[in-house]
Parts: structure tokens; C-alpha cells; sequence
């Protein structure tokens, strides 16, 4: 540490530090456009300067850049010297010749960076009376908007795109006074983290294509602290109302998790809350009928069930309260309580969540001197694929094994591609190898740019792996002396396996399909549509008398429900998402802050108002709608059952010292949590199935692929075609063509899909998306028969 003085303020800094990031982390923020506290410094624009004093007497001051000036011990440096600030200003007057001041038409308006930097540095007038430079906008797609004349040849969006989320579609073209930034031809943007340039970029180059096809200005925004809902990474986010609907999604920088960025699902998955077909009316056995009645009738319904015959299936996709809500219930009433459809993803899920004691944060991963990654991390949590691409882009290797396609597969300095089934061993001889039991050259190879490493992080897909791989993993992690964590489903499966114990799923759909429990509540789940195991759901919904669903997106199983309970999605209430190192982390609902902060002057969103704060007693309103766990108390107050909210509040905060507070870091789980963790893994699993001759089906995931930003439809529409994937000699030594479609015949049905040919396949494998296994009920390394067809 040292001291420097910035207009005769002392600033300390580390060694090695530039004047610009002493600064800031002093609360002083040196005017800029290039720099950026994530991209770092680059000297393209010279707005940072500022005038370094001369340490010798006789020797001129200097105007030096500070984003490219290392702070020095005793080193005196003016803000305020008349050159630096001359020189800021005609840094400003040059940029601003050629801007088309466009501004109040103009998305960005309100938290321009330009704006800020010109009323802060001015002049405050233009003087050039010239012909400004213009540029052709390019469409790069359903997401970003391009407004090119606005560009001031900063190089962030270039430094973001290529250099830190490795995309290759996105360049600087042309040179001198006209360089373009944009694709080599219309088209568009292919990188997850796309997005972050309506971010990245300080003025209004790229915009978001979504947020502007409805009139509003960021400064009319009603917004709350909030948590991503469409993954377990739990990226902290502050998303924007105005006059009843959602409108964006932004990054809010948390250094415990994203920090700076957020991945283009989380950006813009949001739109599954303001779709057409998203459900908004409670209905009872088919008719449309008030929230007050269907609170009613479920009261009833449940009431009527002999002790015990009651079964619940909450949701990885639901917070804390409203799954503690479900449990308590079930607890009071002798049901019966998971939050997983598959008892191989809730066994698998406790294993990955019993393992992550000391799971990497985002950017202990970035930092990472060597990187093994097992499964489709892009696929699964977006933002743990952007920290290992932090790692590869200073020269760390990744090492990937990987199933089915995997974007992180280019970047991967050694790979090993396996069929699912062969997975488990392809991890365990490699521990093995780790171990010096086995030797393998061949595997050795494979590991060796981890050998050398000091800070090696091994990170796994829980869904791919299952909880033999999981485990499997851990004692590799274990053999190469790696901090160990995986991606989850949703956005709290490890919170939902805080919650359940050994066993839970096989349990209810036992009770289920032996008659003992004949009623069924579903929260935020669709296990009639989901993959595999849909087929035991499916027949199960034939035994049952009765199917309560309480959703907030249309389903295969609120379609079915008996009684259907619609429920505000994660904008319109508070609650607590588990993420997937035990972060818990909770989220505002967005009139909730507005009402605590005074900001917002637009009419609130109805489906925010009309309920009291959580846990006090519903008002039900028509076109008001509940959160999961009013919604469940309700139903237990009026089975005359108080005690379900209180149960249901020690429940979902028992392994955390304090419920989590919106807009705070978050707060870990506890030692007990992780004791219970352990406990709940140590369930015997099913042994894997036999060989039967069929293709393995293989899951070809991409980043848009969840269940909630599937409702998305700007995303959607950049999903990859339906289809069959199969590797391209499968598909010549078959005599078929890209032409071709194919009869797949599964446990749950059958499909007619058409061939991809596909690489990213390994051979004698099916590579279908998670909506194909749903229809044909198969599960990734379950075999299936398939035909040409015509
Ligand atoms: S497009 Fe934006 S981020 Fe890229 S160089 Fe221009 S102003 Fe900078
Ligand atoms: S990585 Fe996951 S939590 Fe983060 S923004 Fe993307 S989907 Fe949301
Ligand atoms: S911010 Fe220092 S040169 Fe651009």
C-alpha cells in the first residue's frame, strides 16, 4: 500500500495500481469512455486525463492518462490543473463533432455515459458546423438494436465481445475517422452474453431491441434489487416496470457472484411475464373463476383427503418460502413432500449440493490457473461458462469432457467426448489415473495441463452428470487438489435440497402409484411435460382424484390441473433463490420497494398490489395475484390450519444464521445445512440401465433452454432448429441426407423429427432438445429405436 494525492487528497493504492482504479475505489470517478472497471484500461480515448505534477524541480508538469498512469508513492496528480482540464474538453468537442445528438429519441437517454461525461467535462457547447460522419445501421438480431452514428471509437464493445466472452462475430472494421463496429454482414449476435453491449457501450450504439419496442425512459423505471430466476448461478439483476409491465433486465453488480455482466437468458428470459398465453385466471375443473373461489375450492378438495393421502411436488424453479410453504403444509396435513419429479436429478442435485462446501465464486474461477469442466456449462448456467472463458482468455487451460455439443468446446485445450453412459468411467479412471492407481497415457495426457497448475478449479453439470458422476467428480476434484462446483437446475435446486430428505421423490411417487396418496399439489413444476420420467407422471395423473397446480407459466400440467392457481412471477414478489455454491440471496418485489424508497410515479403493476407484505393473510383481489407461499398459507388458513406460515417461516431459513435481505450480498448456508446436505446424499442409487442395442439419446442444450425463459419469445426465436442430431458419418453410413426426418420411439411416445447432421454429436448417439425428450419421455443415455421415415 502507498499514497498518492489527487488535487492534494491521499488516495491509497496497492502496488502496481493505476491512479484511475485508486481513485475510484477513493469514490472518485476520473472521467472516461475506454476504461472500464472489468475491461480495464486501454488509452483509446484520453478522457481521463489529468496532470502529473513534476517530481523534480525544473521539470514540467505533464498531462498523463490515468488509466494508463501506475499510481506511485508521494505521486501528485490534478484533476483540476487548467491543461488536463482543456484536454479533457477537447477530447469531449472531438467526440461530439461527429454525434448526431439524437438524444431524446434515443434509448440510452438518462444513463448515457456520453451525456455524464459531456454536462461533467463539457464545453457545453458545439462549435463544428460541419458534415457530421454517418454510418449504415446493421440488424443483429431480435435482442440488440444498432445505431451506429453514435459510436466514439471506444473499443469497449470490441474488448467485451472478443476478448472476454471469446465471440468471434462481432469486430472493429474500416480504420482512421471511420471505424465500423458490427458483424461482417447482417445477422444475428451468436454470443450468449450478447446483451452486455447495451451495457458495455458508454453511449447509445447498442440498445436493447426488446425494451424499446415500447415507449418509455429509463428514468420512469420502477426497480427493485432482484436475483435471475433461470439458473443456479443467481445472478443479482435490477429489472425495470413501468405502467404494469416488465420492461428489461439489467446487470447489478454483486462481486460475490456476476459482478459486471449477466448472460442473455437472464436478460431476457423475463418476457415469459409478460406473454399472451401467461395464465392470470384461477380456474376450477375447467371453469374461469375467481382467486378467492379457487382458494376455497382447494381448501375443500384438501379437506376432504383422508391423513396422509395428500402428495406435493415443489419446484427447483421456486423460492425458499414458497417450497417451505408447500413442505409445511404437506407436514401438517401427513403428506407427502419433494421438489423433484426425478428421483435420479434430486439424488444427483443433493451429491453436487453436499460437494460444494468451497465452491468457486465467478471469479475465483476466472483466476483459476487451470480449469476441468464436465458437461455443458453454457447450457446450464451461462455465467459460469463467461468465468471459465475469463480463465482461457489469460492463456489457462480448459480441459472439457462433454457428452453432447458444447460451445466451451473450441476453447478447451484438451477434450475428451464420451457417450453419457461411458461418462462415469471415462471420470473415474481419470481419477484413478489423478491417484497413480491406474496408468493410462492416453488420460494422463488428458490431465496433464492440470499437473502444473497450483489453483486448479473442477466444475460439473449436476443433470449431466447424475449422482454417480457428481460424486465421481468430487473425488477427482479431490485427487487433483481442485475447488469443486456444479451447475444445478434452476435457480434454487440447492435450496430445494436443503428442504427434502434422502429418498423424497421415489417416496411420493410411491404413495402415488400404490393409492395411498390420491391428491396431488403442484407448485411451479410440470412433471407431466418434463422429460423423463414424464411417462410414470402420466399414468400416475390417471390414478389421481385430484391435481391442485399453482403456476405462473402455462404448462402440460396446468392444463391437467383440477384446480389452477395462478402466481405472480419473480418481478411481483419477495423471496429467496439458493444458488449454486449455498449463496442465498433474496429478491424485492418491485411496488414492495418502490413503496419503501418513494421512487416511481407510474400506476403499479396490478399484479403487484392488493397483497399485504408476506406473510400477512391474502386480500385477494380478482387480476391480483399471490406468491406461492400466500398462496399455500392461504389455502392452510383455510383449512383452518394456522400453524402451515409458521412451520413454513423457520422452515426456509433454518441452515441460515438470518433470513437474506434484497440488495445485500447474501449469506451462505450453515455447517448444519451442509451436515444435512451430506446426509441427504447418501442414498442408494438405481444402478445404470443395462446396455439394449438402442441409440443413446444425448441432450443437446442451449443457452435459452429453461423452463421459464422458454415462454420467452424474442429468445425463442433464436433457438436452434428442432431436430434430430446425429454425427455426419452416423448419417452417411445410414444413406440418409440432410433431407431426411426420423421416427424416434420412446417410453412416453413417439416423434417425427428432421436430421441434423452434427458433429457435436459423438457417434451412435441421438442429440435431441429437452422439448423432444419430454415427447418421447427418454432421459439423456436412455436408448432409443428410431426408423427413416418419409
Ligand atoms: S460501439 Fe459503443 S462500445 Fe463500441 S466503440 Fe463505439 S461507442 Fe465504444
Ligand atoms: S447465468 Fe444464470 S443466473 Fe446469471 S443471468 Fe444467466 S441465467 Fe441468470
Ligand atoms: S479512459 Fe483513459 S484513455 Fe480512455
Amino acid at each position: 500500500m502507498g499514497t498518492f494525492y489527487l488535487d492534494e487528497r491521499p488516495i491509497p493504492f496497492e502496488e502496481g495500481e493505476y491512479v484511475i482504479d485508486a481513485a475510484r475505489r477513493a469514490g472518485i470517478e476520473i472521467p472516461h469512455f475506454c476504461y472500464h472497471p472489468a475491461l480495464g484500461s486501454l488509452g483509446a480515448c484520453r478522457l481521463c486525463m489529468v496532470q502529473l505534477e513534476p517530481a523534480r524541480e525544473g521539470d514540467r508538469p505533464r498531462n498523463m492518462a490515468s488509466c494508463l498512469l501506475k499510481a506511485g508513492e508521494g505521486m501528485r496528480v490534478s484533476l483540476k490543473a487548467a491543461h488536463a482540464v482543456d484536454a479533457r474538453q477537447s477530447v469531449i468537442e472531438e467526440v461530439m463533432t461527429n454525434h448526431p445528438h439524437d438524444c431524446p429519441v434515443c434509448d440510452e437517454g438518462g444513463e448515457c455515459h456520453l451525456q455524464n461525461m459531456t454536462v461533467e467535462v463539457g464545453p457545453p457547447y458545439r462549435r463544428y458546423e460541419g458534415a457530421k460522419r454517418t454510418f449504415v445501421n446493421q440488424y443483429l438480431g431480435p435482442l440488440i438494436w444498432h445505431t451506429m452514428d453514435r459510436c466514439i471509437t471506444c473499443y469497449r464493445c470490441v474488448r467485451f465481445y472478443q476478448d472476454h466472452a471469446l465471440g468471434d462475430d462481432l469486430g472493429a472494421f474500416g480504420s482512421r475517422n471511420r471505424v465500423y463496429f458490427g458483424r461482417h454482414e447482417n445477422g444475428p449476435l451468436e454470443s450468449p452474453f450478447a446483451g452486455n453491449l447495451v451495457e458495455v457501450c458508454p453511449t447509445g450504439v447498442f440498445t436493447d431491441r426488446v425494451y424499446r419496442r415500447h415507449y418509455s425512459r429509463v428514468w420512469d423505471l420502477q426497480t427493485a434489487p432482484s436475483v435471475c430466476p433461470h439458473c443456479s448461478v443467481g445472478c443479482n439483476t435490477l429489472p425495470g416496470a413501468r405502467e404494469g409491465s416488465l420492461r428489461r433486465v439489467v446487470n447489478r453488480a454483486n462481486r460475490r457472484v456476476n459482478e459486471w455482466f449477466i448472460c442473455d437468458r437472464g436478460r431476457y428470459g423475463h418476457r415469459y411475464t409478460e406473454v399472451e398465453d401467461r395464465p392470470r385466471t384461477a380456474r376450477v375443473d375447467g371453469r374461469d373463476v375467481s382467486l378467492d373461489e379457487a382458494l376455497d375450492a382447494a381448501a375443500q378438495r384438501l379437506s376432504e383427503a383422508a391423513d396422509g393421502s395428500i402428495a406435493g411436488l415443489g419446484s427447483v424453479r421456486e423460492d425458499m418460502e414458497g417450497n417451505a410453504a408447500l413442505r409445511s403444509l404437506l407436514a401438517v396435513l401427513h403428506g407427502w413432500y419433494t421438489a423433484h419429479p426425478n428421483p435420479d436429478l434430486e439424488a444427483a442435485i443433493a451429491e453436487a449440493a453436499a460437494l460444494s462446501t468451497q465452491a468457486p465464486t465467478l471469479a475465483e474461477i476466472g483466476q483459476a490457473d487451470a480449469v476441468l469442466v464436465a458437461g455443458d456449462l453454457t447450457g446450464h448456467a451461462p455465467m459460469l461458462d463467461f468465468a471459465v472463458r475469463q480463465a482461457v482468455r489469460v492463456g489457462r487451460p480448459l480441459v472439457l469432457l462433454h457428452t453432447g455439443p458444447a460451445p466451451l468446446a473450441r476453447h478447451a485445450q484438451r477434450r475428451r467426448q464420451v457417450t453419457p453412459r461411458e461418462l462415469l468411467g471415462l471420470i473415474e479412471t481419470l481419477c484413478a489415473t489423478a491417484e497413480g492407481r491406474v496408468e493410462d497415457d492416453d488420460l494422463a495426457a488428458l490431465l496433464e495441463p492440470l499437473r502444473g497448475a497450483r489453483n486448479r478449479v473442477v466444475l460439473g453439470v449436476a443433470e449431466t452428470l447424475g449422482a454417480p458422476g457428481c460424486r465421481a467428480l468430487g473425488q477427482l476434484a479431490g485427487a487433483l487438489g481442485a475447488r469443486l462446483g456444479f451447475a444445478l437446475p434452476n435457480a434454487n435446486a440447492f435450496g430445494t435440497a436443503l428442504l427434502s430428505r434422502p429418498g423424497d421423490s421415489e417416496r411420493v411417487l410411491e404413495s402415488a402409484e400404490s393409492g395411498r396418496a390420491d391428491r396431488l399439489i403442484v407448485l411451479g413444476a410440470d412433471p407431466l411435460g418434463s422429460g423423463a420420467g414424464a411417462g410414470r407422471w402420466a399414468a400416475l395423473r390417471e390414478r389421481l382424484n385430484f391435481l391442485l397446480v399453482l403456476d405462473c407459466v402455462r404448462t402440460t400440467t396446468s392444463e391437467q390441473a383440477d384446480i389452477f392457481i395462478p402466481l405472480t412471477a419473480f418481478t411481483e414478489r419477495a423471496g429467496t433463490f439458493v444458488n449454486y455454491a449455498g449463496l442465498a440471496q433474496g429478491f424485492a418485489r418491485i411496488e414492495e420497494f418502490v413503496d419503501q424508497t418513494g421512487r416511481g410515479d407510474h400506476p403499479a403493476n396490478p399484479f403487484y398490489a392488493g397483497l399485504g407484505p408476506v406473510g400477512s393473510p391474502l386480500a385477494p383481489h380478482d387480476g391480483h395475484l399471490p406468491d406461492a407461499f400466500d398462496a399455500i398459507c392461504e389455502i392452510g388458513r383455510r383449512m383452518g390450519l394456522g400453524r402451515v406460515q409458521r412451520n413454513a417461516e423457520i422452515l426456509a431459513y433454518q441452515f441460515f444464521n438470518e433470513p437474506p435481505t434484497p440488495g445485500r450480498t447474501g449469506i451462505t448456508v450453515d455447517a448444519a445445512g451442509f451436515a444435512h446436505l451430506r446426509d441427504s446424499a447418501a442414498v442408494d442409487y438405481r444402478p445404470p440401465p443395462e446396455p439394449g442395442g438402442g441409440w443413446q439419446v444425448v441432450m443437446t442444450t442451449w443457452y435459452g433452454d429453461e423452463h421459464l425463459a422458454l415462454h420467452a419469445p424474442e429468445l425463442q426465436s433464436l433457438a436452434p432448429r428442432e431436430g434430430v442430431r446425429m454425427h455426419p458419418d452416423d448419417v452417411a453410413a445410414h444413406g440418409l441426407d440432410d433431407a431426411a426426418h426420423v421416427l424416434l420411439s420412446g417410453p412416453g411416445g413417439r416423434s417425427r423429427l428432421a436430421l441434423i447432421a452434427d458433429a457435436g454429436c459423438p457417434r451412435g448417439t441421438l442429440g435431441l432438445s429437452r422439448a423432444s425428450m419430454a415427447v418421447l419421455g427418454a432421459d439423456e443415455g436412455d436408448e432409443l429405436t428410431w426408423e427413416a421415415s418419409a
